[in-house]
């Protein structure tokens, strides 16, 4: 199978809903509305998403639970084929903020990771997130506990949530804090909104890397301003066609912005949530532009100059990449 990177998987969003129902059950915790009769989570468009996803992680209230959840998505990531993974997790869900609570819950994810690495030799590196939705107050704490814990193992700082509601410079605190301690900035930008919140994102907040960004297709300027200054966009195709900004894969504009020199990448976004995974966003890109092994190999190496972890790191993983494309 073609060894894969994914730089851009929710952590609480890859959780199946089968994981969250048996922990609503252990627990006594009444989210039964979120599930489908079928089992899978129930929802239609992106502001109910946003309402199911919270009620899921509800669930999540000990560190053992992201323990087992870490164990459990990179199980799932590592058959199909990928070799490094950064995924988000929020201070907000892991202990609601309180910077002690949240060192438990990372060093037990990390510890977790550290026993996949050797089981099924996938290399996890997290990137902490604040909720845009929930505020800049919110956001300064949740800086605060990332900018506490940045090293080896955690290694950026995000915003997801929201995009529509305030604006990127007032969490401009939260992005700096967590700069000076070493954490390198993503942005979720022009996947709810237009291509001025990724100009907001690159401006206001210093964005290395652009969270989905593909609606920057509707200004060819910045399309080729991205191209210039290699800014590369995290895209998860199956996630704006599950939720509805696009028709189709063929309709998606990955395609386009990869002909127009902008650097993109391929994630999932929330797997169980969109019904997808990486094995099925590729081929699903193959049917819709053609893309072949050769540019999956250039996605990856793109992956790859992108992610946020060490040198020695990226060292190994592309030891591994070029040992699949010999
Ligand atoms: N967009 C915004 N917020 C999110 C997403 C997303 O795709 N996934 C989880 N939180
Ligand atoms: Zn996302």
């Amino acid at each position: 199978m073609t060894p894969k990177l994914e730089l851009h998987l929710h952590l609480e969003g890859a959780a199946p809903p089968r994981f969250i129902a048996s922990l609503a059950k252990e627990k006594h915790i009444d989210i039964a509305g979120i599930f489908a009769p079928d089992g899978s989570y129930r929802f239609s468009g992106f502001a109910e998403f946003v309402k199911i996803y919270e009620a899921a992680c509800t669930t999540l209230t000990r560190p053992e639970d992201y323990q087992r959840l870490t164990r459990a998505v990179l199980e799932d990531q590592a058959q199909h084929g990928v070799i490094y993974t950064e995924i988000f997790l929020s201070p907000d869900f892991c202990g609601g903020r309180d910077r002690g609570a949240w060192r438990e819950y990372l060093q037990a994810v990390r510890e977790e990771a550290a026993a996949l690495e050797r089981e099924v030799g996938i290399t996890m590196k997290a990137i902490a997130t604040c909720i845009r939705h929930f505020g800049p107050d919110k956001a300064r704490q949740t800086a605060r506990c990332a900018a506490e814990t940045a090293g080896d193992f955690l290694v950026g700082f995000g915003i997801a949530g929201v995009e529509t509601m305030g604006k990127l410079k007032d969490f401009r605190w939260s992005f700096d804090a967590a700069r000076e301690a070493g954490l390198k900035p993503t942005v979720h930008a022009g996947e709810w909104a237009g291509p001025s919140e990724v100009r907001d994102a690159l401006r206001d907040l210093g964005a290395q890397r652009i969270g989905h960004g593909v609606r920057a297709i509707e200004d060819l300027a910045l399309v080729d301003e991205l191209a210039e200054r290699g800014t590369v966009l995290e895209c998860c195709p199956g996630s704006n066609v599950a939720l509805g900004i696009y028709p189709s894969f063929r309709k998606h504009p990955i395609g386009e912005l990869y002909h127009r020199g902008v650097k993109v990448t391929v994630s999932t976004d929330d797997p169980p949530f969109f019904h997808t995974n990486l094995t099925r966003e590729y081929e699903m890109l193959h049917e819709a532009f053609d893309w072949d092994e050769g540019v999956f190999a250039t996605l990856n190496r793109t992956a790859l100059d992108a992610a946020f972890c060490d040198t020695d790191t990226k060292d190994k993983i592309a030891k591994r990449l070029e040992a699949a494309h010999v």
